[in-house]
């Protein structure tokens, strides 16, 4: 637990003092953003050709998809609406493949692999399949025996990380993003999950060395000369109610195994850190303790939004920009985050079997009906005593009186925070210049101690799961959210008067009125597919 501590400390931002970085950038070892394994059996998915996706309030569980088959289509659009590309930017001399799960700097070191029963649509038949983005195509990675693993109510998807990707660009602090990159797609994929009418559970009880094993992560004859996938987490997707018991981490070995990981780039620049930091976060144990119950709020009230789930899905971006004047609504800035609240049934915090750890708090700048200022939205009431005894420059706790009980909604202090808001998001105006901005702050210390040093991750997962219901909501309000990865860890905890690792801020979010990069052409994602060509 010292060690992840002693990792997290040495990763911090400061003012003066950045997190130990690669000091500028060296294309010529840009990682490859998509992993292949050549030689292994290709199996192209379906694009979905027209949107026949329900309402995006699907994705707030205000109401709830038809339930869709176990098709190859019905796949090819799960895998598409959470994983699969979402537009390709172009300027001159210059295009790259933007995601329907956002990552920073675009560098996506998180991979996913499906693990499929025998199906009779599936010729390669039981086994375990990695997604290639690009291709919108399954590779797969290996054949389990016949007669094995035939419930086809459900199958089960691994995430990845390839943590060279984002360190080839932040150094020592990425190791960070990838995990805020897993909740991401975590939540992305719970969400396609949802347009389709399936459900999701996260599997703790599966530690990274079973994971390891179920994926062929640990296969070095598969990765020779090419960089290692750290092993995430592992997912259910229910596609029956009556789902079959949960897949046993002892369950029975491939028979067969193909491909060879491609490598990404031709050199690397080693980051000794990062490695000691995936060896002490190693989930070692299962966590077969799934007993919480959430908080029972009042029903979902997201923002309201004529879009199709599908289409809303395919529309999330982060802004580059906001204009720096447009204010919201009192009401739209509630419905946003009213998403972010864990609800039994409701996506994707439905899916995260762990207590709620992280509360935001809020810099409103632009708010009709909401006085600029500090607040806190309070994601698990029970925490408040906890964190007015750790504000120590906190003295006026302001409920709204107007919105209580149904929102947990404080008031700690009134003022225009732009600069600072500003200053802590290192110095980005995104942070000022939209409606409001916000730290998550995890209860960080005694989660590490309860659950171990893995729980470092879950932390990270769950601010990267609260941050894609943020992207989503911000869409659905005609807005616009950007994740913030890159802020001043410490001075957020000097201005509420913190001490200590009791409390920690684990990511940062913004969200606004954007304003568009014109120099930038937005083209259709999967055109190269459409006319038979590959990508650039
Ligand atoms: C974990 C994370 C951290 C990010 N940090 C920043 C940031 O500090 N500043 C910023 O402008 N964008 C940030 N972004 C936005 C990414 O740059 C963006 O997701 C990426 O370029 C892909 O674009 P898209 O989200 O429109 O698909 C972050 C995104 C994620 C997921």
């Amino acid at each position: 637990m010292d060690d992840i501590i002693a990792y997290h400390d040495r990763t911090k931002h400061h003012p003066r003092r950045y997190a130990l970085g690669p000091g500028g950038l060296d294309w010529a070892t840009q990682p490859n953003p998509f992993r292949r394994f050549d030689g292994s059996p290709v199996l192209k998915l379906p694009l979905a050709d027209r949107d026949d996706t329900p309402p995006a309030a699907v994705l707030f569980g205000e109401s709830v998809a038809p339930r869709r088959p176990f098709t190859l289509a019905a796949l090819g659009l799960f895998f598409e609406l959470s994983m699969g590309l979402s537009a390709r930017k172009e300027i001159p001399g210059m295009s790259w493949y933007l995601r329907i799960n956002p990552s920073s700097g675009n560098l996506h070191p998180t991979e996913a692999y499906a693990v499929l029963p025998a199906l009779a649509w599936l010729p390669g038949g039981a086994g375990v399949y990695h997604y290639a983005p690009l291709d919108h195509a399954l590779e797969q990675r290996a054949r389990r025996s016949q007669g094995t693993n035939s419930d086809a109510s459900r199958f089960c998807v691994g995430l990845t990380s390839i943590a060279w990707r984002e360190a080839w660009k932040y150094g020592e602090r990425a190791f960070r993003y990838c995990q805020h990159d897993v909740g991401h797609a975590f939540a992305a994929l719970r969400y396609a999950a949802a347009v389709l009418g399936w459900r999701m559970e996260l599997l703790p009880e599966w530690n990274d060395a079973q994971l390891a094993r179920l994926l062929g992560l640990d296969r070095s004859e598969d990765f020779t000369n090419a960089e290692r996938e750290t092993p995430e987490l592992l997912v259910r997707v229910m596609v029956n109610q009556a789902a079959g018991p949960t897949p046993s981490p002892v369950a029975n070995a491939p028979v067969e195994w193909f491909g060879r990981a491609n490598r990404l780039s031709s050199s690397h620049v080693g980051w000794p850190v990062i490695d000691e930091a995936i060896a002490v976060s190693e989930r070692k144990a299962s966590i077969t303790d799934k007993s919480f119950v959430p908080e029972s709020w009042p029903p979902p009230s997201a923002p309201a939004c004529a879009h199709s789930s599908g289409q809303l899905i395919r529309r999330r971006r982060s802004a580059v920009d906001f204009d720096g004047v447009t204010s919201i609504t009192r009401e739209k800035f509630l419905a946003i985050l009213d998403t972010t609240l864990p609800r039994a049934s409701v996506p994707p915090f439905d899916a995260w079997p762990f207590s709620p750890q992280i509360h935001l708090v809020l810099f409103v700048h632009r708010v009709t009906g909401l006085d600029p200022g500090m607040y806190l939205w309070l994601r698990t009431p029970s925490d408040m005593e906890a964190l007015r005894l750790a504000f120590h420059a906190v003295r006026d706790w302001e409920i709204l009186r107007d919105t209580a009980p149904m929102m947990p909604l404080w008031r700690l202090g009134r003022g225009d925070l732009r600069d600072f808001a500003r200053t802590v998001s290192c110095q980005q105006d995104i942070a000022a210049n939209g409606a409001f901005s916000l730290g998550m702050l995890a209860r960080f210390e005694p989660v590490l101690r309860e659950r171990g040093a893995s729980a470092w991750r879950e932390l990270f997962w769950e601010a990267g799961m609260i941050g894609h219901s943020l992207y989503l909501a911000a869409e659905a309000a005609g807005v616009r959210g950007t994740g913030i990865g890159c802020y001043f860890d410490d001075e957020l905890h000097r201005a509420l008067g913190l001490k200590g690792h009791n409390w920690q801020s684990v990511y940062h979010f913004t969200i606004g009125n954007p304003v568009e990069d014109l120099r930038l052409r937005t083209m259709p994602p999967y055109a190269h597919l459409r006319m038979g060509t590959r990508g650039p």
